[in-house]
């Protein structure tokens, strides 16, 4: 069978942990392809609440088997600590979770890399997770990088060493105080429980249990506004957080794509700096904030919010080849009068429906008003009990983004999500 990819189309934080975990029971497999614990993917379920960073969000399903795909990056730090908080409520949690020889290995240098880029650029800071990302993709790239397969060879730590002076180096260009003792220790303990888990050829794998009819979910962490080409550049993550991304990030030939599921909230919201056409600086965005709990699962930084942006999401649609739209967190919109998407920009060129080169050239959204609707949402278990208003806004996206949006979510909890039958 083909591998089927979820992703994000906004600015990440769509709800991608809470739909993966719905729909694992239909697959063998649920597999990360890239990001690493920059991404906070919640779920809910009878009491538990818990947000993944590293591990796929397939992990709580008795069955399936997880994977840590080559394209994702790995802080130890970080992966020991969820495999603490996971090991008294996953049983067994060693035979369900394969890591990839090839991810990347995030250093304590990379963090601190990381912290220092980020504080040099004062007011043109990226707003990052502060979690390693983009130093480590820099030295997969630069071809200077540590991987996960490296951790059992007997000069790891000379390897170690020499990619830490390296940045030991680059540290002296930078005004900036760090301890790298603070981490260290930890990060090598780190590296002894990551020793404990089957470390693999996941491409070798994915493919093989392909061949044999297995079904596999790709999970993508960000969103594809976020995407190193695509997205509102420079203000992105460092990988492709697109559908090519899971190509690459698994080792899966470009044919052997099946379904690609777009999730998208009823409304947008972005963390960190950059361009946001549609952003509410108003008591309507922090309304949003407030009723959709809108924190960052990762830092809990509050996230910006606005009204939904079409010419961006036809874009990401494009990109991606979405197959199916998933539409989250149509219960936060419960009582507005009215709800504004935007469907085209202002620039200094006229009214345009595409995508610019630079979102910062938009100088103001135009917006099309959509009644809303009162209702709580939250208990609705059937599409057609959805108030007539949000029935209409489902349609217009439909209509307007050309693609059937067959999941819509009413609520965090697993319980809360409405599936629709494919147009
Ligand atoms: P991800 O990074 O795409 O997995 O998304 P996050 O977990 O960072 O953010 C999504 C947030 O929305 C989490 O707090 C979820 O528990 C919550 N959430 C997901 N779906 C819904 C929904 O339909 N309604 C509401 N109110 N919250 C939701
Ligand atoms: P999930 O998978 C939302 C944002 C950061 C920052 C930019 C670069 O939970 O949707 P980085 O740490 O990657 O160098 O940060 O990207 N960002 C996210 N925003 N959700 C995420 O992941 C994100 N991962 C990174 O806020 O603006
Ligand atoms: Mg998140």
């Amino acid at each position: 069978m083909k591998v089927d990819v979820l992703l994000g189309l906004q600015w990440g934080d769509e709800g991608k942990g809470k739909v993966v975990d719905v729909l694992t029971p239909k697959y063998d497999i649920i597999t990360r392809f890239q990001g690493g614990p920059n991404a906070g993917h919640s779920l809910e379920f009878n009491a538990i609440k818990h947000v993944l960073h590293t591990i796929p969000s397939g992990i709580f399903r008795p069955k399936q088997v997880n994977i840590i795909g080559n394209g994702v990056v790995i802080d130890p730090i970080i992966f020991r600590k969820e495999i603490d908080a996971l090991t008294p409520m996953v049983d067994d949690i060693k035979s369900k979770l394969f890591i990839s020889k090839k991810a990347h290995l995030i250093l304590p240098s990379h963090r601190i890399l990381d912290a220092a880029s980020e504080k040099a650029k004062g007011k043109t800071k990226i707003g990052s997770t502060l979690k390693g990302i983009g130093p480590t993709y820099m030295d997969k790239t630069g071809r200077n990088g540590l991987r996960v397969g490296d951790i059992l060879s007997d000069s790891f730590r000379e390897k170690y060493n020499a990619l830490t002076d390296k940045h030991k180096q680059l540290l002296e260009l930078y005004d900036f105080d760090y301890d790298l003792n603070e981490y260290e220790a930890g990060w090598f303990e780190g590296i002894e429980s990551l020793k404990q888990f089957k470390i693999i050829d996941s491409e070798i794998l994915i493919n093989t249990k392909m061949k044999e009819g297995k079904a596999i979910l790709a999970e993508g962490a960000q969103g594809t506004m976020l995407d190193i080409d695509f997205g509102s550049y420079p203000y992105v993550t460092s990988s492709n957080t697109i559908c090519a991304g899971a190509c690459t990030g698994l080792g899966v030939a470009p044919t052997n794509i099946g379904e690609v599921f777009g999730i998208f909230k009823a409304y947008c919201t972005r963390v960190g700096s950059g361009p946001f056409p549609t952003e509410l600086n108003c008591t309507t965005g922090e309304e949003l904030r407030e009723k959709g709990h809108e924190f960052g699962a990762t830092t809990g930084r509050p996230r910006r919010c606005g009204w939904l942006d079409l010419p961006a999401l036809r874009y990401s649609i494009m990109l991606n080849g979405v197959s199916q739209l998933i539409m989250m967190k149509a219960d936060v919109l419960s009582g507005f009068e009215t709800i504004k998407v935007c469907t085209a920009y202002k620039t200094k060129d006229g009214i345009q429906e595409d995508f610019p080169y630079d979102l910062e050239d938009v100088s103001e959204a135009v917006y099309e008003e959509l009644p809303g609707w009162s209702e709580d949402l939250t208990g609705v278990k059937s599409y057609n009990d959805l108030p007539k208003s949000l029935i209409h806004y489902i349609e217009y996206l439909e209509e307007r983004l050309e693609v059937p949006i067959t999941i819509v979510s009413v609520g965090p909890n697993r319980d809360q999500t409405i599936e629709r039958q494919a147009r």
